[in-house]
């Protein structure tokens, strides 16, 4: 269930609040022509700052584009397995299905003409029904399997091309990687499996044992390093996984359903540990997992494969919002989107903002030009102060008072990372628009009530008949 009775009614009740602020809007005229009445009984008592004529847009920063590079271009990647690849190749370009290809040539599809493209610094997760191609794709990125057409370039290596010298070089520099059953070397020690990259590269004992030591304290697993796996947990282990194949410093960490083998409280708190070293050591991380639940926790973005191609790219609120196609909304079905949709993605420009050294008079006329009730307030570096009303203004006027007496700065805010669910809670208590404020206290958005219901009801999705699928 999305949402709770209780809130739900709540939400009902601000809609109505909307509705009633709109029919507001209708009497702007009127209101308008009260309020120059009154403004004039201060006709002659300048606005101390008239450096914001009225009616100027005021400019608001825009959420900060980060630079998005690409540490991993994938093209046309297709992997047949079978002794006719060739065959199926051909069949695959005349437009046949991995079921007819499989049943003409006994080969199996096991990824189609697949284009990626994965950010350098992201978590990418990769999820599908079993089957889909999760792993193949996966191991393709480190060529434990051959991929049959298609060019990979990581880090700007075409690493098709790299001959057996400098695909171990890669391997050994460039990727780590994790598996679900821990693939621990059962007879080392816990710090000689941590340091097992580092001695295939020929590092002296001393130096290594460093390292692994730097890594198990980076995972929790201080005070274990002479310990045997077998005496180790699921959770355990699987840090010790993830300590070896970060030993190595590697620009890219493989993931193949990594946590899956673990009870779903451990698991779940070694999502969040990947997250916490993940925020530390901005690594790219490219995730399998078929667990949505997982996906959307620890994704930036997000792959949805089916049979061997991939159906949807795109974060979690993108895909949730907008699921490509019948296949991809049937993976979302279940899910709260009030646990996942961010504020985001509700948010939009403020419709006036207000400087907080603009005089009161010319603040009123921004309210009256602007047709609106309330306006934002900030500082001279954009920074929210507060909320101002039109009335409260007329009082500060009445008093000779500077804008910042009317300003109400009271007012609880989000930042665009809020989850719906925590914002709910603040809508239920708040009667005005919610504004949405970087980490330095920036205004870059604005929340109104009326906007959130629509978000997170899941719509009734209606797909294209000839994309249901069989
Ligand atoms: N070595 C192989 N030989 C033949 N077919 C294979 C081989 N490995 C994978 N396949 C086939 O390729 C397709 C994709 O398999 P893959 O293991 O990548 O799926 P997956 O999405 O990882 O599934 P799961 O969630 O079960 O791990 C499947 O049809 C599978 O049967
Ligand atoms: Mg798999």
């Amino acid at each position: 269930m999305p949402l709770n009775t209780s809130a739900a009614k709540d939400m009902l009740a601000r809609l109505e609040t909307s509705l009633s602020r709109q029919l507001d809007h209708l009497f702007m005229p009127v209101r308008r022509w009260v309020r120059e009445f009154q403004v004039s009984a201060y006709a002659g008592q300048p606005d101390e700052d008239p450096s914001y004529p009225a009616g100027t847009g005021y400019e608001i920063a825009s959420p900060e584009g980060e630079e998005v590079e690409d540490i991993i271009s994938i093209r046309g990647l297709t992997k047949v397995f079978g002794s006719r690849p060739q065959a199926a190749m051909r069949m695959l370009e005349e437009g046949a299905d991995k079921q007819e290809v499989l049943e003409r040539t006994g080969s199996v599809v096991g990824l189609k003409d697949i284009d990626l493209d994965i950010r350098k610094g992201e978590i990418f997760v990769v999820m599908g029904l079993s089957g889909s191609g999760k792993s193949t794709l996966l191991r393709c990125l480190n060529r434990l399997i051959e991929a049959t057409e298609g060019s990979i370039i990581v880090n700007g290596i075409d690493i098709r091309k790299l001959d057996d010298k400098d695909l171990l070089n890669f391997r050994r520099t460039q990727i780590g990687m994790v598996f679900q059953n821990f693939g621990l070397l059962p007879h080392r020690s816990v710090i000689d499996n941590v340091a097992y990259g580092l001695e295939v590269r020929g590092m002296p004992l001393e130096e290594r044992r460093a390292k692994a030591q730097e890594m198990l304290e980076l995972v929790g697993l201080k005070g274990y390093e002479s310990a045997l796996p077998s005496a180790l947990s699921g959770g355990m282990k699987q840090r010790v996984g993830l300590a070896r194949a970060l030993a190595t410093d590697p620009a890219i960490l493989l993931m193949d359903e990594a946590f899956s083998a673990l009870d779903p409280i451990i698991r779940r708190s070694m999502q969040d540990e990947l997250i916490e070293l993940h925020d530390k050591l901005r690594k790219t991380v490219v995730f399998v997992s078929h667990d949505l639940d997982e996906a959307l926790r620890l994704g930036d973005r997000i792959a949805i494969m089916r049979d061997g191609q991939v159906v949807q790219v795109g974060t979690p609120e993108e895909i949730l919002s907008n699921p490509a196609d019948e296949y991809v909304a049937s993976f979302l079905n279940g899910i709260d989107r009030s646990k996942v949709l961010t504020c985001e993605s509700l948010m939009k420009r403020p419709e006036l903002v207000i400087p907080l050294k603009m005089g009161p008079r010319t603040a009123l006329k921004m309210l009256d030009d602007s047709d609106q009730v309330i306006g934002m307030v900030v500082d001279k570096d954009r920074r929210f102060v507060g909320l101002v009303k039109a009335e409260d203004i007329l009082r500060a006027l009445e008093r000779s008072a500077p804008l910042s007496e009317a300003v109400n700065d009271s007012i609880r805010t989000v930042t665009p990372d809020t989850k719906v669910e925590d914002l709910i809670a603040i809508l239920v208590e708040t009667d005005y628009p919610i504004p949405v404020l970087n980490d330095a206290g920036v205004l870059i958005g604005v929340i109104y009530p009326g906007s959130v219901m629509d978000k997170i009801r899941p719509d009734e999705f209606v797909a294209d008949k000839e994309e249901v699928m069989a």
